[in-house]
């Protein structure tokens, strides 16, 4: 679980200084799943970069599980980002010298497994986001709602507590859109993640259980009992 306490995030532009994030205070249940939305601009951004131990506060708590990522060691940190966080951003980022099958196979890396439990846990990962018949593919020769599923494959072969998305589905037509929220949907109900996404699209978010509006670094919480 999350407990965010008065996090800040100031950025320092030569004499300016930006308020990302102005005061936040925030609880994320074990398995909830949480959508955030807001102008550009916001603050969203910043506050995934705060959950996932990319970023640290300026001034604030955000406790996971009663550790606070804002005062952990940089190795500790690292750790945690390793084997309990999993990310995926809007832009894939993939490495495309690699194929989707290597490409997930380095989440595995840090964890220190063996070269064949990589290849079958990455193997597996690919199949279960349906992309089981593409693992010899480069991201190049695969579609942009192929390359997200390996982004996603890639983000739960680890198998995190926590899944941030950032905008997951900015870089896909209306179609892909769809298959890439369905096979998040589905990773989210089979592994009792906890997951996190920004998005900017209204009809992802009016089927959110919860949503979060950020604006001006000021969150705002409401919960929809209507929501699938
Ligand atoms: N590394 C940085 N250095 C300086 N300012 C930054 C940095 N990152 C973000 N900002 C500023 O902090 C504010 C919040 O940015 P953030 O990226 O969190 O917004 P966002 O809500 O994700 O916007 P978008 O919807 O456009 O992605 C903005 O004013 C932005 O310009
Ligand atoms: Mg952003």
């Amino acid at each position: 679980m999350y407990q965010l306490r008065g996090v800040t995030k100031q950025y320092r532009r030569g004499k300016d200084t930006i308020d990302a994030l102005a005061g936040v205070d925030l609880t994320i249940g074990d398995g909830d799943r949480l959508v955030i939305q807001g102008p550009t601009g916001g603050g969203k951004s910043t506050l995934l970069q705060m959950l996932g131990g990319l970023d640290r506060p300026t001034s604030g708590s955000v406790e996971l599980d009663g550790v606070d990522l804002a005062r952990l060691p940089e190795a500790r940190l690292t750790k945690v980002r390793a084997e309990s966080i999993g990310f995926v951003f809007q832009s894939f980022n993939l490495i495309p010298t690699l194929t989707a099958q290597e490409n997930v196979e380095t989440a595995l890396v840090p964890l220190g497994l063996k070269g064949p439990d990589r290849r079958e846990r990455a193997a597996d990962a690919l199949t279960s986001v349906g992309l089981g018949e593409r693992r010899g593919h480069l991201p190049a020769e695969l579609s942009g709602g192929q390359q997200q599923r390996v982004a996603i494959a890639r983000a739960l072969v680890k198998k995190p507590k926590v899944l941030l998305a950032d905008e997951p589905t900015g870089n896909l037509d209306e179609s892909m859109r769809d298959e890439i929220m369905e096979v998040l949907a589905a990773q989210w109900k089979e592994h009792g993640l906890t997951f996190i996404m920004v998005t900017h699209d209204s009809s992802i978010a009016r089927k959110a259980p919860r949503l979060a509006t950020i604006r001006k670094g000021t969150i705002k919480v409401t919960e929809n009992d209507k929501a699938a």
